[in-house]
C-alpha cells in the first residue's frame, strides 16, 4: 500500500490498534518525508523556476490544505482514533505538523542554485563547458561561493574618544596605567587623604561590595597604585570604568568612564598644569578653545580647580548648553597633595605633581552633540552605527 492510500484509511482500517502501531506507522511517515526532501536537496535544480517548482511541488503533497498528506492524516488517523489510542495519535500528530512546517524553508535554503555560470572574460573558463562539468552534488558545496558575513561593528563612541583622549597624552609621552574596578576603601578613599567621616566621602555615592571593599567610584585610586609601583617620575593618564550610587537619567549613570592625568616630577607647578591641560583641550575641541582654570576643592588636590572650556557650540557666546555662561566645565584638576604623596611612598620635599580627571562620556557627548548619556549602554545598532 502506498503512503497516499494509507492516509486515507483510518488507523482502524489499518489493523493499526495499539500504541506501537501507531508509532511505527508515524515513523514510516516521518521517514518517507525526510527521504523526499532529501531527494529534493541532493537532486538541486538548474535554475531558479525550476526550485521553485519543485520545492512548491513539494510543499503542496505533504502540506495542501485539503488533500495534503499531513491534513489527510489529521482527518482520517487523528479525528477518527479511538479514545485510548488518541493521546499517541495526537502527540505524533504534533510533531510530524511542526517538523513539516519546515519541509518547504528547509528545501528552499538547501537546494542552492546548481547552474554555476561563470561569466568571466578569462578565456579558460569556458562558460558552457564548466555549467556542464558541475554536478548538482558538487553545486551543494560550491566552496567559491562567498560565505556568510557578520556585519561590521564599529568603535564605540566612548571607546572612539577614549582613545583619541589617550593619543594626545601619548604624543607627550604619557604612558597608560590602569586598576581594578573593585578597589579597597583604603585606596578609593584613606590613601587619597578622605578619612572616614569626612564629608568629603560624601561626594562620591559609593557601591559598597562590603565594609573595606567599593566599586571605584573614581579612577584616582590608581594614583596611589603607579606611585607605589612606579616611583618618580611618572607621567600617566588612567582610563577606566567608575561607578556611582546614581539614578540614570539623561546625565548621569550608576556605571561611567573617567581618564585620570598624573605627573609628578621633581619641579613641577601649576604652569605645566595649566600649560598641559590648555594644549589638550585645543588639540581635543580645537585650536580655537579657550581654557578658564577656577578655584574647586578635592581632598587629593592642593590646591584645586575646575577647568572650563569655551562653549564649543556658541564659540563663547553664550547658548542654551552653556546655560548662557560661554563656558563648559570639563574637568577636575589640582596639585597633588603632599599627604597623597606620602602615600604612595613619595617624598613631598623632593616630588611634586599635578593630576585630573575627567568624564569620558560627558566628552563624548559634546564631541558628537548627544543629549542622553543612556544612548550609550543601550547597544542600539541605530544609534551606535552611526559612529
Ligand atoms: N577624582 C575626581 C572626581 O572623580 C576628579 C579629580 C581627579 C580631581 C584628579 C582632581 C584631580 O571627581
Amino acid at each position: 500500500m502506498t503512503l497516499e492510500e494509507k492516509v486515507r484509511k483510518t488507523l482502524a482500517e489499518l489493523g493499526a490498534t495499539d500504541a506501537q502501531s501507531v508509532e511505527t506507522l508515524f515513523a514510516e511517515v516521518r521517514a518517507a518525508m525526510e527521504a523526499e526532501r532529501q531527494d529534493l536537496v541532493s537532486r538541486g535544480a538548474t535554475s531558479e523556476a525550476e526550485r521553485n517548482q519543485l520545492c512548491k511541488a513539494l510543499r503542496d503533497r505533504w502540506l495542501a490544505r485539503k488533500s495534503g498528506l499531513v491534513s489527510l492524516i489529521d482527518e482520517n488517523w487523528l479525528k477518527k482514533a479511538g479514545k485510548e489510542l488518541k493521546p499517541t495519535v495526537g502527540r505524533r500528530f504534533n510533531e510530524l505538523r511542526e517538523h513539516s512546517a519546515g519541509v518547504e524553508v528547509d528545501a528552499l535554503l538547501r537546494a542552492v542554485p546548481v547552474s554555476l555560470e561563470v561569466h568571466v572574460s578569462d578565456p579558460m573558463h569556458r562558460t558552457d563547458s564548466v555549467a556542464a562539468e558541475v554536478s548538482p552534488a558538487v553545486a551543494l558545496t560550491d566552496l567559491t561561493l562567498p560565505g556568510y558575513r557578520r556585519p561590521l561593528g564599529s568603535i564605540h563612541p566612548v571607546t572612539r574618544v577614549m582613545r583619541e583622549i589617550e593619543d594626545i597624552f601619548l604624543n607627550l609621552g604619557f604612558a597608560i596605567e590602569t586598576g581594578p574596578e573593585v578597589e579597597s576603601v583604603y585606596y578609593n578613599f584613606d590613601a587619597l587623604n578622605i578619612p572616614e567621616s569626612h564629608p568629603a566621602r560624601d561626594d562620591w555615592d559609593t557601591l559598597y561590595v562590603d565594609a573595606q571593599t567599593v566599586l571605584r567610584t573614581h579612577t584616582s585610586p590608581v594614583q596611589i597604585r603607579a606611585m607605589e609601583k612606579h616611583g618618580a617620575p611618572l607621567y600617566i593618564i588612567i582610563p577606566g570604568k567608575c561607578y556611582r550610587h546614581d539614578n540614570p537619567d539623561s546625565t548621569h549613570s550608576p556605571m561611567f568612564h573617567q581618564i585620570e592625568g598624573l605627573a609628578i616630577d621633581t619641579d613641577i607647578t601649576f604652569a605645566d598644569l595649566k600649560g598641559t591641560l590648555d594644549f589638550f583641550a585645543k588639540k581635543f575641541f580645537g585650536e580655537k578653545v579657550r581654557t578658564s582654570f577656577h578655584p574647586s576643592f578635592f581632598p587629593f588636590t592642593e590646591p584645586s580647580g575646575e577647568v572650563a572650556i569655551s562653549c564649543v557650540f556658541c564659540d563663547g557666546q553664550g547658548c542654551r548648553i552653556c546655560k548662557e555662561s560661554g563656558w563648559i566645565e570639563v574637568m577636575g584638576c589640582g596639585m597633588v597633595h603632599p599627604e597623597v604623596l606620602r602615600h604612595g611612598g613619595l617624598d613631598p620635599d623632593r616630588y611634586s605633581g599635578w593630576a585630573f580627571g575627567l568624564g569620558v562620556e560627558r566628552y563624548a557627548m559634546m564631541k558628537y552633540d548627544i543629549n542622553d548619556i543612556q544612548l550609550f549602554y543601550q547597544s542600539d545598532v541605530r544609534f551606535l552605527e552611526q559612529f
